[in-house]
This record gives structure tokens, C-alpha cells and sequence, in this order.
């Protein structure tokens, strides 16, 4: 998700430090960037020249120490406490004392980010959703420490970036993993018991409930391994059944059946996530 939020605050006008340890994956990232604004410029959506300058914002680094020249920090790397913790720790040492450090976790704990760090005022969530440059929402995630002027600075610069904010607090799942991931449960239960076949039951809720995708759909969009390690946060975090992971998600995860990104979930995917 970080070269999606790395192409829209480029496309607001921020000059972005985009950063991975891999040089490799920097390349790949700024050429999807690349692409999607090349197909915006065939569409005729976006100029020519605003996709140069979109381009020329965007400065690809391998180390941390960039970020001593940060103003904001949006942190999007592997949802793993440990691996985020040491990167704040680490940011908080480099970054000037002002600077607010985000993570875009959808369900790690922000307040357990915040004990990492001697800023635990201006650590915050800034959770977006996939694709970013499409969906309108961010969620802000507000821990036991967060001020409200890191808490308005952040809507502050959502709102810049072309996107609707809503406020919630540290709690298992926020708001919207809270919501979604029990409905993308429910209906692996559905088939795992055999009430509807997978196109019926993703029918049933892009034609009768107007979401655009299907539930089972969506989660091999987001990706079935991120959806079991959500429920499990939820079931964890709540130590209520009615999280449970559904055995069958369980299943197709150890069977490497990740969703869009491994070719196969649900259903089978071609050469670049599209359906086969
Ligand atoms: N990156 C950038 N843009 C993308 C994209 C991507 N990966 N995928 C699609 N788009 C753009 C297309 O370029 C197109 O843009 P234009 O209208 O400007 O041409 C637009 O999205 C529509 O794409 P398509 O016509 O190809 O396909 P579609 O109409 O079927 O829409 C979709 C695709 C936007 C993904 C739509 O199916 C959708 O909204 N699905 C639901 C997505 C969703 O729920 N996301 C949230 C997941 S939860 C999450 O992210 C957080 C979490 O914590 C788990």
C-alpha cells in the first residue's frame, strides 16, 4: 500500500520520501506508480505534465536517515508489531522532535507503537484502503496518548490528500476491520457449510447490498493470510467466539492460497492479480 500512498501525496503536491531497504522494490514501485499515472494520461484524466511533476516528487531512498528531513512520516511496511516497533524506535531518532509518525496498520496497536518511542503524543494510525489512489476513506486511529493537535494536524493533511477521514480509537480492528472482517468471516462460514456456492454468496451481496465486490471476492483482494492475522488480532484482542477464524480460511491459507497475490484463493487469478 505504501506506493499507493506515495502516488497520491505525490499527485498533492508533496515531495515524497519513498522508502524500502530493497532498491528492487523501490524500481517496482515507482514503475506501478508510473503505470497507473501513464493510463490517467491515456484516459485523459490527468496532463502530461502533471504526471512528470508527479514523478519528479517522488525521491526513492534506501536508509532511514532521509527522514531527519521529514515532515510526516506514513509508515506502511510487513504487519508485524516487533518489525514496526524497531522502525519507530529507529524514526524517533531521526525524525525532528515535531515530526508526527502514522501507521498505516489496519490492526496493530497504535498505543503499543507509541510505547516505542519518547513521542508517544504525536504517534498515530493512518489507515488507508486498497487501492488508495481510488478509495476515499482514511481511517485515523487515535491511541491512549495521541493529542488532538497530532489528531487534527492528520485530518488536516487527509483532507489535502483528497481524502475523507473518520476518527477512531485504539481498539482491535478500529472501526473498519472491525466491521468488514466478521462479514468476510461469516461468509467463508457460508460456504465452508455449504449454504450458497461462492458465486452465489458474492452475488448476494454486490446485487442485493450494492457492494462492489463480493465478500469472498474482497478477501482475496486484500489477501487471505492479512484477513486470517486480522481475525485472529480481533478474536485475540476481544477473546470473543465470535471472531473465530473459520477453519476453512485457516485451511486455504496453509495451503499457500493467499488470494490475488499467490494466483489463487477463492478463485484463480491470471498475470497480475486479474481474473483468470
Ligand atoms: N491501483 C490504482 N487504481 C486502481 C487499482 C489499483 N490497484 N485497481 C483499480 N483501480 C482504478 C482503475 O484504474 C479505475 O480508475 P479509473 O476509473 O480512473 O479508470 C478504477 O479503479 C475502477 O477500476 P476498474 O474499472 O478496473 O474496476 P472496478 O470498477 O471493478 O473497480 C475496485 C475496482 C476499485 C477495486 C472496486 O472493485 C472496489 O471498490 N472494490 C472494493 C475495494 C475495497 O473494499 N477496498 C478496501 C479493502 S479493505 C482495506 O484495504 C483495508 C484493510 O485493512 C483490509
Amino acid at each position: 500500500m505504501g506506493r499507493g500512498i506515495a502516488q497520491v501525496a505525490a499527485q498533492s503536491g508533496f515531495t515524497v520520501l519513498l522508502h524500502d531497504e530493497k532498491q528492487s522494490a523501490l524500481d517496482a514501485a515507482l514503475k506501478h506508480i508510473d503505470d497507473h499515472l501513464e493510463r490517467q494520461v491515456e484516459k485523459g484524466r490527468l496532463a502530461p505534465a502533471a504526471r512528470a511533476e508527479t514523478v519528479a516528487r517522488l525521491r526513492p531512498v534506501t536508509g532511514t536517515e532521509a527522514f531527519a528531513a521529514a515532515d510526516f512520516v506514513i509508515e506502511a511496511i510487513s504487519e508485524s508489531l516487533a518489525l514496526k516497533e524497531r522502525l519507530f524506535e529507529r524514526l524517533d531518532g531521526t525524525c525532528g522532535p515535531g515530526v508526527i509518525l502514522a501507521s498505516n496498520t489496519s490492526s496493530l496497536s497504535i498505543t503499543r507503537l507509541a510505547a516505542a518511542t519518547q513521542r508517544p503524543t504525536r504517534v498515530i494510525g493512518m489507515h488507508f484502503m486498497n487501492p488508495v489512489p481510488v478509495m476515499e476513506l482514511v481511517e485515523i486511529v487515535a491511541g491512549q496518548a495521541t493529542s488532538e493537535e497530532t489528531i487534527e494536524t492528520t485530518r488536516a493533511l487527509a483532507k489535502t490528500l483528497g481524502k475523507t477521514a473518520v476518527l477512531a480509537q485504539d481498539y482491535p480492528g478500529f472501526i473498519s476491520n472491525r466491521v468488514l472482517m466478521p462479514m468476510i468471516n461469516e461468509a467463508i462460514f457460508a460456504l465452508h457449510e455449504g449454504v450458497g456456492s461462492r458465486e452465489d454468496i458474492d452475488t448476494v451481496m454486490r446485487l442485493g447490498m450494492r457492494h462492489p465486490m463480493g465478500p469472498l471476492a474482497l478477501a482475496d483482494f486484500i489477501g487471505l493470510d492479512t484477513c486470517l492475522t486480522i481475525l485472529e488480532i480481533l478474536h485475540a484482542g476481544f477473546g470473543d467466539p465470535k471472531y473465530r477464524p473459520c477453519p476453512l480460511l485457516r485451511r486455504m491459507v496453509d495451503a499457500g492460497r493467499l488470494g490475488r497475490k499467490s494466483g489463487r484463493g477463492f478463485y484463480d487469478y491470471g498475470p497480475g492479480g486479474a481474473p483468470a
